[in-house]
């Protein structure tokens, strides 16, 4: 088997305010029971209003960098994968190459709503395997906190603030990513959207969504896209340790690995604690993973994610 670009490690940041299921009938008409029951979210993490992406994202990258146990120096490509950037520009990412000192390489933002953080890994993966970078810093930063209508139930139960990233490092290594896919299918734009933007009316707007319609998609979308990564690589459901997926829904992540025909122990959940952190879930669920001891080098492990857009895509590792 072919491996490119391997992870060094792993960091993840959460704001300390934490708003449960409780805390919400209060000024919104729905149940913790409602919630958990349709969603499995039980509370989600709320940056403070100073607070901003770059923020997060920073705290984020600096413990990956740690854990990863090279220097700040050493990294010479910052990708952020995010859709609640600090400014129209430039980049977060440029924002945290400065904070961190970083004075080589390039940074540059990532827009791919939820399944940002898959394409950022692909991304930052070709750059390696082309020699255009050495070790990548790959981060998922969101604060979907403010593109939020509290009075819209059907959308804000469902999401929370953070940050994850990685260091992905082309140093040869018996083990790394194999492989990723991505798509996108433009004609489902509406089903998930910001009404928002500054060419459209200068306001950072609110998420909108039909969500019974992207829940639909995604089952069918991210089965379709596993199955096509694994028979490209001849790999077997079976060789699967672990799925780290997208954390949008429990349902959905439920659906999804019964329809592959795969133990829905091999599942990494997390969003009952942080609710759908959109680019920052796959790299948070991988951190709390790691701090448990769950994941261990060698493991085979899957990630995938489907968004706005409509995006979607899987990438299949061994760490
Ligand atoms: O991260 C990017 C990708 N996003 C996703 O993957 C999200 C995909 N979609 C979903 O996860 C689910 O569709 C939702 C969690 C968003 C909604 O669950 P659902 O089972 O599809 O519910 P629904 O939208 O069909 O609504 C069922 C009922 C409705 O009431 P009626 O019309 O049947 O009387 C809603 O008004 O639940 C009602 N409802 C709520 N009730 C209490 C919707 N939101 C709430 C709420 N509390 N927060």
């Amino acid at each position: 088997m072919k491996f490119s670009s391997y992870i060094l490690g792993c960091g993840g940041y959460l704001p300390k305010k934490i708003i449960t299921n409780n805390d919400l009938p209060k000024k919104l008409n729905t149940t913790d029971e409602w919630i958990k029951t349709r969603t499995g979210i039980c509370q989600r993490y709320i940056a403070n209003k100073k607070q901003l992406n770059s923020d997060l994202g920073f705290e984020a990258a600096k413990k990956a960098i740690k854990n990863s146990k090279i220097n700040n120096t050493e990294i010479d490509l910052v990708i952020v994968a995010t859709s609640t950037p600090d400014h129209t520009f430039p980049s977060t990412a440029t924002k945290i190459q400065g904070k961190l000192g970083i004075k080589k390489g390039f940074a540059f933002d990532v827009q791919a709503a939820c399944s940002g953080f898959i394409y950022a890994i692909s991304i930052a993966d070709n750059y390696i395997k082309n020699k255009q970078a050495r070790n990548a810093l790959v981060i998922g930063s969101e604060v979907f906190s403010r593109i939020l209508d509290w009075n819209d139930r059907s959308t804000c139960v469902l999401f929370g603030d953070g940050a994850g990233a990685i260091v992905l490092t082309g140093r040869k290594k018996n083990s790394g990513i194999i492989s990723t896919e991505l798509y996108s299918d433009g004609r489902f734009y509406d089903l998930l959207y910001v009404d928002g933007g500054v060419a459209s009316n200068q306001k950072a707007g609110h998420i909108k969504m039909k969500g019974k319609e992207v829940f639909r998609h995604a089952v069918e979308k991210l089965t379709n896209c596993i199955e096509t990564n694994l028979k490209k690589n001849n790999l077997k459901k079976n060789d699967i340790d672990w799925i780290i997926p997208h954390q949008a829904n429990k349902r959905i992540m439920d659906m999804t690995a019964n329809k592959l025909g795969i133990s829905k122990d091999k599942v990494l959940v997390t969003v009952d604690k942080y609710a759908n952190t959109s680019s920052a879930s796959i790299p948070l669920t991988l951190d709390h993973a790691l701090s448990k001891k769950i994941v261990k080098r060698g493991d085979i492990i899957v990630f995938e994610a489907i968004g706005g857009g409509l995006t979607w895509g899987c990438s299949i590792l061994k760490y």
